[in-house]
């Protein structure tokens, strides 16, 4: 299949001809990747199942893991979902559009393809003037993933997802780099607490400054097992961690194709550790990345590629610049990538459970 990219610059107005081709697409059970407020999403008619199959086999991805459908107007949640209970209510009223996926209980128009079987749906409402301008032309729910290669970082730009998927989808349309950088908080509203399924652009202190509080699905941080000594114990790709609310969650992501560790805990010896684990590795013969905020950056006099996170202070900014990071290891070739972590609170939840899963369960505690 032959990928037609197109950069929309300008207004509304000026993207009309490649939106017509995006809408055409999907209305014929096409593939559109297109840019939102947190990621590229890979999207397909919703209602259409063959359409979304196509999305499965353009990713790789495992069939039992489902999409969240995108929608251009709060009410069409009703057409997909039932909405009961004020949680989810309030919670639309104060996060969209924006980076929430709600999960509620399906209505049967939605396929099982997008389910992946499930009685629940996941819908969002993306804050992206080019996803809501798609949507609106298209006139359809969209389903859709991330728009990398399953395991892969997410794309967070038309450059990524273009490395992943040219050949593989119809049309890209290139808006330039997401703002928000990590995915959407996947909350699921089917009882009268809400869960969250999955950090992301939403904090969940934000959540809580709506809906009083919410739980956290434990499985949020933790990834693979750590043995005694703080080192971890590596997961094999795609490892099925067994059941959990949330399908994606078990899964090996956002890998770069280096054997990743992280480096949580204490930031005093950090730039020490760093360097002796560079140092080691390079001595084996490995092309080493160090992935690291500025600030560590600044102290670390090792071998191997430096790539920034930019600044400790910024956790917007690093939570933007990590899945480009994350590539960067993979157009340098690094064989051994050796990242700083984060405290997992705020926006540095959605970054923590990002990099664990990156590392597969290679952590080190400091
Ligand atoms: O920011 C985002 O959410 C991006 C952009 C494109 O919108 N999309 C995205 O989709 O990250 P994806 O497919 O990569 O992740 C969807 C997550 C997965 O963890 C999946 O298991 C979960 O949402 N999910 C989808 N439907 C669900 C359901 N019915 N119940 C529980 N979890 C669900
Ligand atoms: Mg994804």
């Amino acid at each position: 299949m032959e990928t037609r990219l197109f950069r929309l610059q300008g207004s509304e107005s000026d993207w009309q001809p490649a939106l017509a081709k995006a809408a055409a697409a999907l209305r014929s059970g096409g593939l559109v990747a297109f840019p939102t407020e947190t990621v590229y999403g890979l999207g397909a008619n919703a209602l259409d199942p063959q359409a979304v199959r196509r999305i499965f086999e353009a990713k790789g991805r495992p069939q039992d893991n489902p999409l969240i459908v995108h929608i251009a107007r709060p009410e069409q949640v009703r057409e997909l979902a039932q909405v009961t209970g004020s949680v989810a209510e309030r919670l639309m009223q104060a996060f969209w559009p924006g980076p929430l996926t709600l999960v509620l209980p399906r209505l049967p128009v939605v396929p099982n393809e997008v389910t992946a079987g499930l009685e629940t749906v996941a819908v969002r409402l993306p804050s992206h003037p080019i996803a809501q301008a798609m949507l609106r032309v298209a006139g359809l729910p969209v389903a859709a993933p991330s728009a990398n290669r399953s395991g892969r970082p997410s794309p967070t730009r038309a450059e990524h997802v273009l490395e992943d998927m040219n050949g593989r989808v119809d049309v890209i349309l290139d808006g330039g780099p997401c703002g928000i950088g990590v995915e959407s908080t996947v909350v699921d509203c089917t009882s009268a607490r809400p869960k969250v399924l999955r950090p992301g652009g939403v904090t969940p202190q934000d959540l809580e400054r709506v809906v009083g509080s919410v739980d956290i699905d434990p499985r949020v941080l933790q990834v693979g097992r750590e043995s005694d000594h703080g080192a971890a114990v590596p997961e094999e790709e795609e490892e099925d961690l067994g059941p959990v609310a949330s399908p994606g969650m078990k899964y090996r992501h956002y890998a770069p194709q280096g054997e990743a560790i992280l480096f949580e805990g204490d930031r005093a010896a950090l730039a020490d550790t760093l360097r002796r684990e560079a140092e080691t590795s390079v001595q084996r013969g490995l092309t080493v990345a160090v992935v690291a905020t500025e600030e560590t950056l600044a102290g670390y006099g090792g071998p191997g590629h430096r790539i920034s996170l930019g600044s400790r202070a910024d956790l917007a900014g690093i939570a933007a610049a990590l899945f480009g990071a994350l590539r960067r290891c993979d157009q340098v070739g690094a064989q051994r990538v050796l990242i700083e972590g984060v405290e997992p609170v705020g926006m540095g939840l959605a970054i923590a459970n990002r990099l664990r899963r990156a590392a597969g369960g290679r952590i080190v505690r400091l």
